[in-house]
Formats: C-alpha cells, structure tokens, sequence
C-alpha cells in the first residue's frame, strides 16, 4: 500500500447525538474502521483519531495524518475488559483495581504488551497503553467496529488538543476518513497516563484522575519529574510523548507567577508594552480577576475568561478552546495567569507550562 503524506481525501462527517448516538451513523463510521480508515471521535477528554489497533497500515495513517514522531505511541482505546486482556500479558491486582474504581474514564495504564498488539502501536515499546473511555460514541463505535481503537489526540502533533468538532476539522479535514461530531468534550484535558511496568506505578502525565485519587487506592504513586531521567545532556524520556513540543498556539505564551494582585498588574503593563509594538495580545483570566483589565481604557485584543480560581473543572474543559481561539484571532502573545494546582488544576497548569515551552514571568 502506498500512502502520500498530505494527499486530499474527502472528510465524512456525521453529526451525532452524544448520549444517544444514532446507530445508523455509528454503523458506518465503525464499518470505515474496519475498512481501515481513520475516523475522528468524542471522548470525556478530548477528540480522538481512531483506527484498528490491530490493522498496522490503519495506525500508520494516523501518524501521516498528524505528523506524529513515529517514535512517539499511541493510546488503545476498548469497549469491554475481553479487550483489554488481549493487548495485555497480565493485569496487575493494583492496575485491576484503579480499572474497578476509574473504568470507563480518564485514566490510561500502560501495561506490558501482548504479542498481537502491533509494534507500529506501541512505537517499538514493549508496552502498551489503555484506556476505556467515558463517552457514549466512543464506546459505541468501538463495540460496533469489533476491535479496540488507537486513538491519539486528533489535533495535528505540536498543536492545542482539540475538545469540539471543529477544533478537529480545523487541524484535520481532508487527511482523515471521517469523524463524528459529538460537540465539546466534558473533561477538557487529556487522561492520566500511569505506568505499570516499573516497581512503582509512575505518573508520566497528570490528567483527569488526579494523583490524590490514585492514592487512595494504590500503596505508592509516583510522579514522573519531567527531567529525572537527564542522561549528561539528554532527555531521555520515559513517556515518549514528554520530550516533544506540546498543546503550542502560533503565539508566544507566557504564565504570570506570582499574587493575583501583582499578576494582574503586570499583565496590564505588558499589554500596553507589547500592544505598542504592533502585536495582538490575548489574556487568559479568571472570573475573579477579568474585571481589572476591562477598566480605563485598558483593552487586552482578546480576553477570555477560564473559570473561577476555585473551579479547576472549568478551567481544564476551557483551555483548549482558548488556545484555539488565540490561534483564530491570529494573536501574538498569550498572557495566562497561573491558576491554582489543585485537583485538576494541577493538570491544567501541567499543560498552560508546557504549552508555554517554559515561559514563566515570576513576580
Ligand atoms: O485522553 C486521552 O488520553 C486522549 C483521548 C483521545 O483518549 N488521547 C491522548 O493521546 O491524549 P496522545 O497520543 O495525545 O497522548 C498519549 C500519551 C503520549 O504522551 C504518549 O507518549 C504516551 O501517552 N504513551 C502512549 N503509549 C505509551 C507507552 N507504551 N509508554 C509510555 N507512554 C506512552
Ligand atoms: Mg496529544
């Protein structure tokens, strides 16, 4: 089979209805998996991009279709635990619990790989990462497909996660089979991502189940420090995915660090600065805060406002759309106040920090 990367194809699009998906629609968008197509699709977290875990030329069309690093794996996504056991060698008791306790749901395990599951998949790990995931259409299409889904994010590599339709179409139309558009995801931000396959289950990165969650269950969880594994002056990454660019908008996006008061401050300054340097300066706030850069004159080019300081749910099933309306209004600069880490906040600023490639303002 010959692939041409960047080849136009014609982007099926069913609309569909995402408690009760029409059956109808999630019939023939699972009939395009089978056929070894890729299909874009809803989960409580963000959109994937889906194909026959078990078909490697279909996998090898999501890589094309986001520039994705081959090196860089994929997640499987199943619809019953019959699935899971086959793309496994063994369930650990401790993973059998956190499946009991967080299945379906935002949570992916990484497990030792069976011999069925596709080198292509797990790109050359002897691991494989799994989850089920909490959406009507998602597990409809991969109950109707007969097979478990590798689905990374649908966004092309690099670029903000996308949580609607649209964001997905943007990035995707015309290099995917199809995709059903179950409107904006609930979640917002992507699945925790732990690893089974050391002596301590490691967090190789913070999602929609929070480590405090994990605790509860599990005797010792680690999380992952970004840099542990610096071999003299390479990165050698334990999660693949941990070393590339991530979650970036065209502008440059810079985290402000400090009291609200001075963060606020000296957001208003550099607007001023940079807006006086012909650039288009966005900001990204809190409900507690957006009424300080709406007063004398002050107009930030786009202000959006993520949620309340106390609401990190909010915040997270935001920020996506944000970084996606920053990119749409052509914005040059993207000033975001740090929220707090708490709960899923600590995932959310996980993602603000690396979206920002480490631009930190500290006050
Ligand atoms: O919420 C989610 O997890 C979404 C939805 C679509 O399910 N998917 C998603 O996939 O975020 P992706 O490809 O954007 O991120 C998968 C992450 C990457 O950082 C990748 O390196 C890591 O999981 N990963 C996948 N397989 C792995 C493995 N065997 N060992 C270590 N990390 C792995
Ligand atoms: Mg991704």
């Amino acid at each position: 089979m010959i692939i041409i990367a960047g080849e136009k194809m014609r982007t099926r699009y069913w609309r569909v209805n995402p408690f009760h998906p029409e059956k109808n629609k999630i019939i023939e968008a699972a009939s395009f998996i089978r056929g070894g197509k890729t299909v874009a699709f809803p989960t409580e977290t963000v959109y994937g991009l889906g194909a026959d875990a078990f078909n490697p030329e279909a996998v090898q069309k999501i890589f094309i279709a986001k520039g994705r690093p081959a090196d860089n794996p994929l997640i499987v996504h199943v619809a019953h635990l019959s699935q899971l056991k086959k793309l496994v060698q063994e369930i650990p008791p401790e993973a059998a619990l956190l499946i009991r306790q967080f299945w379906p749901g935002p949570l992916t395990l990484v497990l030792p790989k069976s011999r069925e599951v596709p080198y292509g998949v797990t790109a050359g790990l002897d691991t494989v990462a799994v989850r089920m995931p909490r959406h009507k259409v998602a597990l409809e299409l991969i109950r109707w497909a007969g097979c478990p889904i590798a689905a990374p994010s649908a966004n092309v590599s690099g670029k903000p996660s996308p949580t609607s339709a649209k964001h997905v179409l943007k990035d995707m139309y015309g290099a995917i089979g199809g995709i059903l558009d179950g409107g904006s995801t609930s979640v917002g931000i992507e699945s925790t991502v732990l690893d089974f396959s050391s002596d301590v289950p490691t967090i190789l990165r913070p999602g929609g189940v929070t480590k405090e969650q994990l605790e509860k269950l599990l005797k010792k969880v680690r999380l992952s420090p970004e840099r542990e594994n610096m071999n003299g002056n390479e990165f050698i990454p334990r999660s693949p995915g941990m070393k590339y660019r991530h979650y970036s908008p065209r502008g440059e996006l810079y985290i402000i660090r400090g009291s609200i008061k001075k963060a606020v401050g000296k957001i208003r300054e550099l607007v001023l600065n940079w807006q006086k340097e012909g650039k288009k300066v966005a900001v990204l706030c809190s409900r507690e805060t957006h009424q300080y850069y709406q007063r004398n004159n002050f107009k930030a080019d786009l202000l959006i406002i993520l949620g309340s300081r106390e609401d990190p749910k909010t915040v997270a099933r935001k920020l996506y759309d944000a970084l996606h309306w920053c990119d749409d209004k052509d914005m040059d600069i993207i000033l975001v106040e740090e929220f707090p880490f708490e709960g899923i906040g600590y995932a959310v600023m996980n993602r603000i920090k690396k979206a920002s490639g480490d631009r930190i303002i500290e006050l």
